[in-house]
């Protein structure tokens, strides 16, 4: 396939295409934990990823959220539309679980009585920290009616989210979306939603490592990873 590679991340390589506005991105099967200072890779997890998160833009758009979806062009491949990321990583959570857990003392699985948003600065040398919205403004990230839009939007992403996969007998714990603009301003959900970027526990398991169907597995060391991934993807494109 052509195109000239334009950006290698930890899980995905974008390439251009004849279109300027329109990139490829191709999903690896390379898993990165902790800022990379785990690295690993999960059987088949670019095709799973890129066929699950394929299903959940469509989702998405059919809900009026604008994203940068375009196609799925190969089992591993979509088109996408060229955005400029906002380098601020939107967390939402419904439950506490993983960092949170650490920085606040709240016990794992603990139901928030509403869903929190939370920002981190994407930036790998300083370990993505979390900001606040003051930060944001004051290093420029994104403007403060952006900063707005930003949560609504994740707000309303994790409400179909939550719809979307309870019918896969799935608990949303939490998700990281990064949001672009395109070539008219326009803010769009891009990079991916997967068993890579949310926790998603099986609504039919009560014990706390056997339901976790997400990286936590590969974090963790738990064991059945790709399986986790497979079974997810199975539930989501049954959905
Ligand atoms: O680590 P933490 O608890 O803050 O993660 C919150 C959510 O954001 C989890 O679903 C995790 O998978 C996701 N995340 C991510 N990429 C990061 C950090 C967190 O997808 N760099």
């Amino acid at each position: 396939m052509s195109g000239t590679k334009l950006y290698e991340g930890k899980a995905k390589i974008l390439f251009t295409t004849d279109d300027p506005q329109i990139l490829r991105s191709q999903y690896k099967d390379d898993a990165t934990a902790f800022n990379a200072l785990k690295k690993g890779t999960i059987a088949h997890k670019g095709e799973m990823n890129c066929a699950i998160a394929s299903r959940i833009f469509q989702y998405l758009e059919s809900q009026g959220i604008a994203t940068h979806f375009i196609q799925q062009i190969s089992p591993h491949e979509m088109e996408v539309i060229a955005v400029k990321i906002l380098p601020i990583e939107v967390v939402v959570r419904n439950i506490a679980a993983g960092s949170i857990c650490k920085r606040l003392g709240l016990e794992q699985g603990q139901l928030l009585k509403q869903p929190l948003v939370e920002f981190f600065y994407k930036n790998d040398e300083l370990g993505d920290p979390l900001i606040t919205d003051a930060h944001i403004e004051m290093l420029e990230l994104a403007t403060p009616e952006q900063v707005t839009q930003l949560k609504q939007i994740a707000l309303s992403i994790n409400q179909h989210l939550q719809e979307f996969f309870k019918r896969c007998d799935l608990i949303l714990v939490d998700f990281k979306v990064e949001m672009g603009i395109d070539h008219q301003g326009k803010l769009l959900l891009a990079d991916e939603i997967s068993p890579d970027t949310c926790r998603l526990w099986d609504q039919n398991i009560a014990d706390p490592s056997d339901r976790i169907l997400d990286k936590d597995r590969f974090r963790q060391d738990l064991g059945n990873v790709a399986e986790a991934y497979q079974e997810v993807a199975k539930r989501v494109l049954q959905a």
